[in-house]
């Protein structure tokens, strides 16, 4: 698999990152082990975990990043292994009161260290936004922690734009730290954003791609394979596509990746894949995959290079 630059950082990570969601959880820890092994044997070396996955499940608490930490203390790996993981999410039954002040921020950095068994964390996200509260605040509160060497770097997820562009020029001025990247929810589906159950979700908008063409920041999009949706219209399994993207628009696409993928011999999986990784400013797609099959399916995407022509004719059928 390729590897890539995060503009403005010394981090190199894969052209794919790995979504552990669920390890520790739905996929138990030998397969979990299984599965990280091989995506670092297949040249993968960016996790993306965090501190409430799985949270929402009655098992223990913090499975996913556990679950890392555990397997790079088992791998002796860490310095091989680019750490992302986020922090400051809401408590799962009050999902409307931010939780972004200073204490709960390094709080939860305190415990992802503790849980991934490690001093520092090389990427830390911000899993939501709390408008309210001013970015000067929230920025000085991530320095503190870079500056003390517990995180390298820091990105935020499920931002609005305007507040992404507000804490980067709050950064530059006071001459800190700024975000190297944003997670928000992104692939070549168009999704319905009325159709999310989590109302505090992002979805990737004209505003913010020009945010990233103008400004070169770095987008780690999540549910980049929009849950399967491609594949599973290809199978013909239209019952499980899910609600949120069943729009017309979407079966357009499939038509026009099934054209794409006749013409250059690619799968579904590398041309939806491949539509992000050419995107004009650094995009590294987040892949979930439930077992070792759809990891390696995902993972073949990791060399992949369309045209800015194919790229066009993905979202307009313009040839
Ligand atoms: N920042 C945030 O707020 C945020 C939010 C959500 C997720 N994330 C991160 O992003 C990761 C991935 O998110 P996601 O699970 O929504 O991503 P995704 O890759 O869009 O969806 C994963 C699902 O897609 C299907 N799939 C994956 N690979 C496949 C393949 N090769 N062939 C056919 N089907 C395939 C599987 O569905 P089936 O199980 O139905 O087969 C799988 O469970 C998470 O683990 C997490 O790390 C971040």
């Amino acid at each position: 698999m390729r590897t890539t630059q995060i503009p403005g950082t010394e981090l190199k990570p894969s052209a794919i990152c790995l979504g552990t969601g669920g390890m520790g959880s739905s996929i138990e820890r030998d397969s979990a082990f299984a599965m990280l092994d091989a995506f670092l044997a297949q040249g993968g070396n960016f996790l993306d975990t965090a501190k409430v996955y799985a949270d929402w499940l009655p098992i223990e608490r913090s499975s996913s990043e556990k679950t890392i930490g555990r397997w790079m203390k088992a791998r002796r790996n860490r310095s091989h292994v680019i750490v992302g993981t986020k922090g400051a999410h809401p408590d799962l039954a009050t999902m409307h009161i931010p939780r972004l002040s200073p204490q709960e921020i390094a709080a939860d950095v305190a415990a992802s260290l503790e849980h991934l068994q490690t001093d520092y964390i090389d990427l830390y996200w911000l899993h939501r936004d709390d408008p309210a509260r001013p970015v000067g605040e929230i920025i000085e509160a991530l320095n503190a922690h870079t500056q003390a060497g517990r995180l390298r770097y820091i990105g935020c997820s499920n931002w609005r734009v305007e507040r992404i562009r507000a804490a980067q020029e709050y950064a530059a001025v006071h001459r800190l730290q700024g975000f190297c990247g944003d997670q928000m929810l992104w692939s070549l589906a168009v999704v319905n954003p009325g159709g999310l159950a989590d109302k505090t979700l992002v979805a990737m908008d004209a505003g913010l791609h020009a945010y990233h063409q103008a400004s070169g920041m770095a987008a780690i999009p999540y549910s980049s394979q929009a849950n399967g949706l491609f594949n599973k219209m290809a199978a013909g399994k239209l019952a499980e596509m899910p609600p949120q993207y069943r729009l017309a628009e979407n079966e357009k696409r499939m038509a026009r990746i099934r054209r794409l993928a006749a013409d250059s011999g690619l799968t579904v999986t590398q041309v939806s894949l491949g539509y992000l990784m050419a995107q004009p400013f650094t995009t590294i797609p987040i892949v979930g995959c439930r077992n070792m099959e759809q990891l390696t399916d995902s993972l073949s995407a990791g060399e992949v290079a369309l045209t800015p022509e194919q790229v066009r004719f993905l979202e307009t059928g313009l040839d």
